[in-house]
């Protein structure tokens, strides 16, 4: 029987790209999700093998990993202390001598601490526990403007995230999907850590600039501070945890601990990597 790969959160935004350029490439993979309806709805392809998992239900372990020799690992957002439900299914791994480990992190999470400190704990993890792992460690992605941003864009013409004047190297899930797609299948990948950005450093005012272009609607970028923010999350009835996690998250924009930009994504695909602008016309043509 041919090996082939897990890719878990594969009904999300990186797992969705990644699963059609897999499934292009016509390679043997199996795409784990908690809701085969669901999964159905989001990702309406055909020939997908979907199988049932959960990192929360160690009984969907086993069937989900028939037959896999790579696992693309992936935990879901806006999740505190994540390592609690990974690490269970990384020592399952272990157990079973699947140690092939494509892990989708984040970038600046060494600097996150307490129940925010999870990439930085499962990323040590993976490399203390000798596996054959290849870490991506993203930027914020340019699709979070239209995923999480959308009502504020539309309604109040406003992009209202607490990053001060910080920059950040704003990426294209796409790109992220096709560096994850090659190194899956590519052979040279193993113990390396890829830091994914896109071409251009940008704070919230450039990128209203270009939200305004691309938009054809003045966007303002506010500035907030975090009492003005936390107002407003909970105004919405957002959790409270959440206006937390959100401050810890873009203050790394705001300290500056993200404003870099990488080479990894144009050695790995030999091309530039998409620009913010490109992206959000692709976004919101749709
Ligand atoms: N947004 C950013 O700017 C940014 C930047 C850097 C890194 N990241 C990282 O990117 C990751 C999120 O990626 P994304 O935006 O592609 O995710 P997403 O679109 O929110 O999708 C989440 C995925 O996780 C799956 N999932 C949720 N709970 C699960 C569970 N208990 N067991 C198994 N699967 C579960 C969902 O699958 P089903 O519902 O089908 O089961 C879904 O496919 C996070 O780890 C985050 O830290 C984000």
């Amino acid at each position: 029987m041919n090996k082939k790969i897990l890719i878990t959160g594969s009904t999300g935004t990186i797992g969705q790209s990644l699963v059609k350029l897999l499934q292009e490439s016509n390679l043997n993979f199996v795409a784990g999700t908690r809701d085969f309806e669901k999964a159905k709805s989001v990702l309406d392809i055909s020939k997908v093998d979907w199988v049932k998992f959960d990192f929360t239900d160690q009984s969907t372990y086993e069937q989900a990993t028939e037959n896999v020799d790579q696992v693309f690992l992936l935990g879901p957002p806006l999740t505190l202390n994540m390592e609690t439900i990974i690490l269970p299914f990384l020592d399952f791994l272990q157990s079973k001598g699947i140690l092939r480990v494509v892990y989708l992190s984040a970038m600046g999470n060494e600097s996150l601490k307490g129940d925010l400190a999870f990439h930085f704990i499962i990323e040590n993890h993976l490399k203390e526990n000798h596996f054959d792992y290849t870490i991506l460690q993203p930027s914020f992605f340019a699709q979070n403007f239209k995923n999480f941003e959308f009502e504020n864009l539309m309604e109040r013409g406003i992009t209202f995230n607490v990053a001060g004047d910080g920059k950040a190297g704003f990426v294209d899930v796409q790109d992220i999907a096709s560096v994850a797609a090659k190194v899956l299948t590519e052979v040279g990948h193993t113990r390396r850590t890829y830091r994914l950005t896109g071409p251009q450093l940008l704070d919230f005012y450039e990128a209203a600039e270009i939200l305004t272009e691309v938009l054809g609607k003045h966007i303002v970028y506010p500035n907030p501070s975090e009492e003005a923010f936390r107002s407003a999350l909970k105004a919405g009835g957002a959790p409270d945890f959440i206006a937390d996690y959100m401050i810890s998250v873009y203050g790394m924009i705001k300290s500056g601990t993200v404003a870099h930009l990488s080479p990894d994504v144009e050695k790995i695909l030999g091309r530039v990597p998409t620009n913010l602008k490109e992206v959000l016309k692709r976004d919101f043509a749709k």
